[in-house]
């Protein structure tokens, strides 16, 4: 079997590393990089950080208009498709890396997998919204992290391929919890205590795009009581000097340099909550059990908001504050993006699909714990 996968930004370099680990034990991987992100701190150190493989090709796409960016991407993934012959094209979370390695796939005619399959935030202002509803549509296996997104795909009529896998972040917390405890400090590095500040991080184009709503999470987050610890993407620092609030940004929270996985998962853990605007920092918030309050008005990660983990409040100040005067109460602990082995089970339904005589796994075989 041979398996090509596409990456390019942070979320996906840990997100392959599972898959990554689990598919080279059986098979053959070319791993693409479309550099997406190439700043040392968003892309070199997950690969150095989880042993994930050195890319067989970066193609050095870096930062542009989302439809040059990924129309750059399309133009350098086709070549390298055609030349290898991949039996499946990976691809993961919803990114323009994503969109463009589906683009390809599909008009290569070649097998596309999809992992984080079926999530929707139902908001199509959001650029990866449509990104991944124009992935899921055009895969052929779809990999769902829940029950949920199982039934958000029968819903638009996906059916066939789909396969309820887990999530494989929750595979790379429980991988990686005990080694972050022992080998982070970063706790003593900033001198701060474990549950004596809140974690904060932004980047969604709709919370740094407009001034406003920076402006109104700066205002949410300088009210609270302990101090604010904010690893900031390049993007926010871009816009918080451009929007001329960069002064008051850094007199207000603790701005630190993206971190690493895992001090920014030691960070996540021994916070009070986190404040943020991130796909997988809500998810790993809950896997944690770090109360989590997020910067947006809908979410992918609905289960964790049902069960008391995680409180929307959009870009607005007031509801921010609220937020981080009252203590959250979750009502229960529930597994539902499955029991920690997301990318076995991946690698195996692709292994049976293009190797091996085994039957396909039943999707009811995902039994949480
Ligand atoms: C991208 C994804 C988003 C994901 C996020 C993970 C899309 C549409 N967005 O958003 O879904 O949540 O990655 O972090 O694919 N920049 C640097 N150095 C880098 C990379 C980016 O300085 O290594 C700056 C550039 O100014 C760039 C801006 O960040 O214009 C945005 O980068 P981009 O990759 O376009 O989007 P993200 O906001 O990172
Ligand atoms: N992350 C990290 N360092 C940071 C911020 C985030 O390692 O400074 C990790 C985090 O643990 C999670 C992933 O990056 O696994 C989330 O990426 P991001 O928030 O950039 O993107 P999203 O998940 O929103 O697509």
């Amino acid at each position: 079997m041979r398996v090509c996968s596409i990456v390019g930004a942070r979320p996906q370099f840990i997100k392959a590393a599972v898959v990554s680990r689990e598919l080279r034990s059986v098979g053959e991987e070319i791993l693409i990089h479309t550099g997406q992100h190439y700043d040392e701190e968003l892309s070199d150190v997950f690969f150095e950080e989880l042993g994930i493989p050195e890319p067989d090709h970066n193609l050095g796409v870096k930062s542009d208009t989302h439809g040059r960016q990924t129309a750059k991407m399309i133009a350098a993934i086709e070549p390298i498709v055609e030349d290898t012959d991949p039996d499946v094209l990976l691809l993961y979370g919803d990114t323009n890396s994503t969109l463009a390695g589906a683009i390809v796939g599909s008009k290569c005619d070649v097998c596309v997998a999809h992992v984080e399959a079926g999530l929707r935030s139902y908001n199509r202002e959001m650029p990866e919204e449509i990104n991944r509803v124009l992935t899921d549509h055009a895969s052929d296996l779809c990999f769902a992290p829940s029950e949920r997104a199982v039934e958000t795909l029968a819903g638009e009529g996906i059916t066939d391929g789909v396969y309820w896998t887990g999530d494989v972040m929750y595979d790379n917390i429980l991988a990686v919890r005990e080694r972050v405890a022992t080998q982070s400090t970063v706790l003593e590095d900033l001198g701060i205590s474990a549950d004596e500040f809140i974690l904060a991080t932004v980047h969604r184009q709709s919370n740094t795009d407009q001034r406003a709503n920076l402006e109104a999470i700066l205002d949410g987050l300088s009210s609270a009581s302990l101090p604010v610890v904010f690893p900031a993407h390049p993007r926010t620092v871009a816009k918080l000097e451009e929007y001329g609030l960069w002064e008051r940004a850094a007199d207000d929270l603790e701005i630190i340099e993206p971190q690493g996985y895992l001090d920014f998962v030691r960070l996540l853990d021994t916070a009070e909550r986190v404040v943020t605007d991130s796909g997988g920092v809500q998810k790993e918030a809950f896997f944690l059990e770090t109360p989590c309050v997020t910067l947006r008005e809908e979410t992918e990660w609905t289960e964790t908001v049902d069960c008391g983990w995680n409180e929307l409040v959009g870009p607005n100040t007031d509801r921010i504050r609220n937020a981080l005067q009252t203590d959250q109460e979750p009502n229960s602990n529930p597994y539902p993006y499955g029991d920690g082995s997301a990318g076995q089970r991946i690698v195996s339904i692709l292994h049976q699909q293009f190797d091996a005589t085994t039957p396909e796994p039943e999707l009811e075989s995902l039994t949480p714990n």
